[in-house]
């Protein structure tokens, strides 16, 4: 019997060190995450389908892919709803078998935030008592613009960071198990700016309300020593996405100009794969202090 996500997190916020996340939309990519994970000894990781990600590889799919590789490696890999929106798509996601959801409803204002987050969690709650395994539920608060994509500029500006006293009062009225907080992280990369974390502010939210597991989201893009900052700062979850689509398609490029005749999948899929799980490696070795 596996441990759940929450024991995980609890262990990494006590190790002062980070789980990773990292988005998938196909099963290779999937696969060379977890295969990734698992040769370097990280503790679990947790794999995310974002509403979109979700459509095209199938919800149902996804359940039964990540438990078929819990199985297949013996590995703790928990599913995780990234920034899904709606009550409903949140249910859809835990009644299909998500181990995990985030109800991201910070484009709303706080109080209905708030609610809808409430909503989201008392359902999670009460299907935890009956399946006999909690399931993870991250709120958020503060304006994350950009979305994972290669950008060119994107405005961050102190008045989107999500506030001390607002992270304690949502986290008390909720109940959440971890927070997605903004402290000048963007989804995506931007090519003409510097993306910089605002470790001094993330610190304040940490002494205002040290109970959350706390999520740093758009990690693509950031300097490593920011990451290291942050997760020294208290973040115990670290979300890439953006960094690992870039490195799948400039490898599949790279294989198709060197192999133009090339058609059987794998053989140019392959090389694409490898790419993601060097980057993987890599960026557990950061969130492990290693
Ligand atoms: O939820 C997904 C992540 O926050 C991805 O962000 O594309 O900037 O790595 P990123
Ligand atoms: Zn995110």
């Amino acid at each position: 019997m596996m441990e759940n996500l929450n024991y995980y997190l609890k262990q990494a916020k006590e190790g002062h060190y980070a789980i990773g996340h990292f988005n998938f939309a196909t099963e290779d990519v999937l696969k060379g995450i977890v295969e990734a994970c698992r040769d370097v000894s990280a503790p679990a990781v947790m794999v995310g389908t974002s509403e979109g990600e979700a459509s095209f590889v199938g919800m149902k799919e996804a359940v039964a892919l990540v438990k078929a590789m819990r199985e297949d490696f013996n590995y703790p890999v928990f599913l995780n709803a990234d920034h899904y929106k709606s009550f409903k798509k949140c249910k859809e996601a835990v009644d299909t078998g998500y181990d995990s959801i985030i109800i991201d409803a910070s484009k709303l204002p706080n109080e209905e935030n708030i609610a809808l987050t409430k909503q989201v969690v008392d359902y999670c709650r009460s299907v935890s008592a009956s399946r006999r395994t909690d399931i993870s539920v991250e709120g958020e608060l503060g304006y994350l613009r950009g979305s994972s994509e290669v950008q060119t500029k994107i405005e961050i500006s102190p008045a989107d960071y999500s506030k001390p006293d607002q992270v304690c009062e949502f986290v008390s009225i909720t109940g959440v198990d971890r927070m997605a907080i903004v402290f000048g992280n963007i989804h995506g990369i931007v090519t003409d700016q510097e993306e910089k974390l605002d470790v001094g502010h993330f610190s304040k939210i940490v002494a205002a309300e040290p109970r959350p597991y706390y999520v740093l989201h758009g990690a693509s893009g950031l300097k490593d020593e920011d990451v290291v900052a942050a997760i020294k700062a208290g973040i115990t979850n670290v979300h890439f996405n953006t960094e690992l689509r870039v490195a799948y398609r400039n490898e599949i490029d790279k294989q198709f100009h060197a192999h133009p005749n090339e058609t059987t999948p794998y053989k140019y899929l392959g090389p694409a794969v490898d790419e993601v799980k060097k980057l993987v490696a890599q960026k557990i070795t950061l969130f492990m202090g290693r």
